[in-house]
């Protein structure tokens, strides 16, 4: 079948695009707000977009709290969303009050970082924090919402010392959630190599 991706995808339950391009990655971005509440939300349009240097974006559908802090700080943290923590993840998805610390209400802890004011999930396996290099309008959606893609250099990166095995990280026992669609989500619990053609 053939089907309007921006309508209402006729014959369908609901709109398969999000359930299409998965597994998503998900961006566990922790923020400060100018008056130091600490913030931390899920974004799954996020990835690694470039190496050398390494940077990210993240994409928000309609301003949020998230964006508005990475616009008055530049900086936020992007933290591994691990299986472990795919409950506190999805309690950091409420829509709360901008003084609301939602680290709090996620029930995580904070740990500081070395390159930017905002604290790191301190049970995340792994974190990266960014420094904001550039915020990129998109098309407003058809609830005239403003949608913005955020693009970040990498400046530091953590790595539970536990997950370093043989000199790498150890996906397999990190277990990162990602994000399919509809309310589905994944779980890496198989990892193979695969040598690439010379
Ligand atoms: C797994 C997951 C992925 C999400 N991805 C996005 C996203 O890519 N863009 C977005 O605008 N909202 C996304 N959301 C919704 C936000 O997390 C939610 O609106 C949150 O309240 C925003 O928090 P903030 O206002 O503190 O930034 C996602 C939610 C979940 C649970």
């Amino acid at each position: 079948m053939f089907f309007d991706p921006n309508g209402k995808a006729e014959g369908l339950a609901h709109n398969p695009m999000k359930a299409l391009v998965a597994p998503r990655p998900i961006g566990w971005i922790s923020s400060v707000s100018p008056t130091g509440t600490a913030n931390l939300a899920p974004y799954s349009f996020f990835n690694l977009i470039a190496d050398r240097p390494f940077m990210m974006m993240f994409a928000t559908s309609g301003h949020k709290d998230s964006f508005f802090n990475v616009v008055a700080t530049g900086e936020f943290v992007w933290n591994l969303v691990s299986h472990d923590l795919l409950e506190a993840m999805n309690r950091s998805a409420a829509n709360v009050d901008a003084n609301v610390d939602e680290f709090e209400l996620a029930g995580v802890t904070k740990a500081p970082s070395e390159t930017v004011n905002v604290p790191r999930v301190a049970e995340a396996k792994a974190a990266l924090e960014c420094k904001v290099d550039q915020f990129i309008p998109l098309k407003s959606d058809t609830e005239g919402r403003h949608n913005t893609m955020v693009i970040a250099t990498v400046t530091r990166a953590f790595i539970q010392d536990d997950l370093i095995r043989n000199g790498r990280f150890d996906n397999q026992s990190a277990r990162a959630v990602s994000r399919l669609g509809y309310m589905d989500y994944a779980v890496i619990d198989t990892v193979f190599e695969l040598d690439r053609p010379d």
